[in-house]
């Protein structure tokens, strides 16, 4: 029976652990570059014990991003910044990851610490976001531009120079973000697609978007590195996404080759009325690895050592990831190592201190 200790391999990685940093916008960038924030930021949290980092949402075009501060990987000269950060991952012994992203109709924020409101059309700031119809997420979002196919087919593109470009920043671990009402969930959800044509309407058009966007990722990605899907598993909504169907994409996502499947939540529509809980996204999770018979990560809300061992130990994932818990506590890993009686992984500079 595996724990939240036990190693985990896949291709050509290992993981010291299960435990894993989620993937956390820090919206603190100038033109997509990474910086000594980002350095410190997730350094800090490779030092602290984690077997595996994703970073943050990392925008694959400009017009993808959340907000205008966010990384990206657009350009050939975002890579070198980024190499420092994957260097200061793999010194401290995790692995280091990228969530490779496009916002869709989410686009064009302000950080959430200035209230996080979407940008009028007149501000300077602004910019049109696209999305499967001409929906706006809300009566304060710019209504997106309905992507055309040949748009479609440029976004797919630039997922897989996205990818490219994360390989040669050092990246490991490679995870599509397509969920939280961004723009893959918002294809292959019935909630915010509207369209009529080959990427609309039935099951098997509405998830076309993100198939064919691994399929590119894939062609370039390492065979023998992790691709992973960070999906919303229900949209929480009468009418919308549901757990089911996230199995039948999990199943068609591992004919594709993907590794692994995050499961996450929510996010596609405002409103939704989400049963927050500890743990409360894990029977998604649960689902999907047995139904589609792959690895997947839990995440939501898993805050000590004790329900994440559980989680690992009983099947319902295969690596558990940490947000918030990860942000107050950097050295969330040791503790937990200590409280579940396991080897802890303390860098030989802090041990007069564990
Ligand atoms: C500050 C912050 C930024 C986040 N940014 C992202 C992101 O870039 N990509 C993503 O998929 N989820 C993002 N999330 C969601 C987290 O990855 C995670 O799924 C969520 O916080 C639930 O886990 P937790 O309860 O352990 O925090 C963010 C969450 C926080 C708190």
């Amino acid at each position: 029976m595996a724990h939240l200790f036990d190693p985990l391999t896949i291709g050509r990685i290992t993981l010291r652990n299960r435990i894993g940093v989620s993937p956390m916008c820090m919206y603190s960038y100038e033109n997509g570059m990474s910086n000594d924030w980002q350095v410190i930021h997730l350094g800090a949290r490779a030092a602290g014990g984690a077997g595996l980092i994703i970073s943050e949402a990392t925008a694959v075009e400009p017009r993808g991003r959340i907000t205008p501060f966010d990384v990206g990987l657009w350009s050939d000269e975002q890579i070198e910044p980024l190499q420092r950060v994957t260097r200061v991952i793999r010194e401290n012994g995790s692995v280091p990851g990228v969530q490779i992203a496009h916002a869709g109709r989410k686009a064009c924020t302000d950080r959430p610490w200035l209230g996080g409101k979407p940008f009028p059309p007149e501000s300077p700031l602004a910019w049109q976001p696209v999305g499967p119809s001409p929906l706006a997420f809300s009566d304060a979002h710019i209504q997106p531009h309905e992507l055309s196919v040949a748009e479609i087919h440029a976004i797919q593109h630039n997922f897989k120079a996205a990818a490219q470009r994360a390989l040669a920043a050092g990246f490991e671990w490679v995870e599509i973000h397509a969920a939280h009402g961004y723009l893959l969930h918002s294809f292959y959800s019935p909630l915010s697609n509207q369209r009529t044509d080959a990427y609309g309407g039935s099951f098997d058009n509405r998830i076309r978007f993100l198939l064919e966007t691994v399929r590119e990722v894939r062609s370039v990605w390492p065979q023998d590195l992790p691709l992973t899907v960070r999906i919303t598993g229900t949209d929480w909504t009468e009418g919308g996404w549901t757990v089911e169907d996230s199995v039948e994409l999990s199943r068609r996502l591992k004919q594709e080759g993907v590794d692994l499947v995050d499961c996450s939540s929510g996010g596609g529509v405002a409103g939704a009325k989400i049963p927050e809980g500890a743990g409360y996204q894990v029977p998604i999770s649960k689902a999907v690895r047995k139904g589609a018979g792959i690895l997947t990560a839990a995440v939501g809300l898993i805050t000590t050592p004790e329900l994440a061992d559980e989680i690992i130990r009983n099947d319902r994932a295969d690596i558990v990831l940490l947000g918030r818990a990860m942000l107050r506590n950097p050295h969330w890993p040791l503790h937990a190592a200590r409280a579940l009686n396991q080897p802890a992984p303390v860098p030989p500079q802090y041990r007069r201190a564990f």
